[in-house]
């Protein structure tokens, strides 16, 4: 095959523009830790493959952990690539945790945020970390925007403030009328803190809007001897749906994708990140790409021919 076809059939099926999502609960992320080479060096790398990621469980009163990462991403992506958005320390003791964006403002333009104002007058204070809602404007007339509601639920609580994201939802549609969602994070959505028969009862899970894209026997944790489908990317919006690249949801291992022992990868987090892929180039709704299968016909024809 001539160089030129192995190029198209690279854009084919590597998904040139195919634009990564991702959450990670980087485990009581301080700026302590950040500072440490191997936790940076191991985090840069995660960030850096998705176009927007969000770490969850950042403990930074200070807020250190943000410039030391963008310094990492600088260096190791190029400057200017990637920038942050965090909330404040969210929570209801002293205990608090803040939520970060990092994206590449080249893929996605941040339009607007909020911290979900958590008063709804039947379920009044239900998180314990309100959701930190961002809406971003995509390079994609398929997909101009979109809109990611991360979460990390209290363990204890994970049934009802999983069910209670429908809510958070609705508050997104009063203020933006945005349909395409995507909530994602450790939602703790496994192992005894929801019981498979209490899915039937969770909003979020039951309703027709949305789609979650890691089962119930999926396994995000980084420990062998746990085995637990705690992080999650759940979808709503026929647009966005319909983008979602088969197969690429799922948890990153980075234990084995960067050579770690357990025991180096648990220095990074107990959860490994969740993630999928969108083809914000398929601009024709179903799975198929006409002038780029035409392109690819001809390329082949070409091969077959013998030309360059
Ligand atoms: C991640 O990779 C490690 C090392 O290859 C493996 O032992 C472990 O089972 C994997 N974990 C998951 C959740 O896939």
């Amino acid at each position: 095959m001539g160089p030129a076809l192995l190029l198209l059939l690279a854009a084919l099926l590597g998904g040139a523009a195919a634009f990564r999502v991702g959450a990670f609960n980087a485990r009581r992320l301080g700026g302590g830790k950040a500072a440490r080479e191997d936790v940076r060096g191991a985090l840069g790398r995660i960030i850096a493959r998705c176009d927007i990621m969000v770490l969850q469980e950042v403990v930074d009163a200070k807020g250190q952990v943000v410039p030391l990462l963008l310094d990492t991403l600088d260096s190791t992506v190029g400057p200017g690539t990637y920038q942050a958005l965090s909330s404040h320390p969210l929570g209801r003791g002293s205990y608090r945790e803040r939520y970060v964006y990092f994206y590449r403002p080249g893929r996605a333009q941040l339009q607007d945020w909020f911290v979900y104002e958590d008063a709804h007058p039947q379920r009044p204070d239900v998180f314990a970390r309100e959701p930190f809602v961002a809406r971003f404007g995509l390079p994609s007339p398929a997909l101009p925007e979109l809109v990611l509601v991360p979460l990390h639920a209290a363990p204890a609580a994970a049934e009802t403030e999983i069910d209670a994201l429908h809510d958070v939802y609705e508050r997104v549609q009063e203020r933006w009328g945005q349909q395409d969602v995507l909530f994602l994070g450790d939602f703790n959505a496994g192992c005894g803190y929801v019981a498979a028969s209490r899915w039937g009862r969770i909003r979020l899970r039951r309703d027709p809007p949305f789609h979650w894209l890691l089962g119930d026997d999926g396994d995000s944790t980084v420990r062998g001897s746990t085995r637990c489908p705690y992080d999650r990317v759940v979808v709503a919006g026929e647009r966005s749906q319909s983008l979602v690249v088969p197969g690429s949801a799922g948890a990153f291992n980075f234990t084995a994708c960067f050579g770690l022992t357990e025991e180096q990868a648990l220095v990074v987090s107990d959860h490994y990140p969740v993630e999928v892929e969108l083809a914000l180039d398929r601009a024709w709704g179903g799975g198929w790409h006409p002038p780029l299968a035409l392109l690819l016909l001809l390329g082949l024809g070409g091969a077959l021919l013998g030309l360059p």
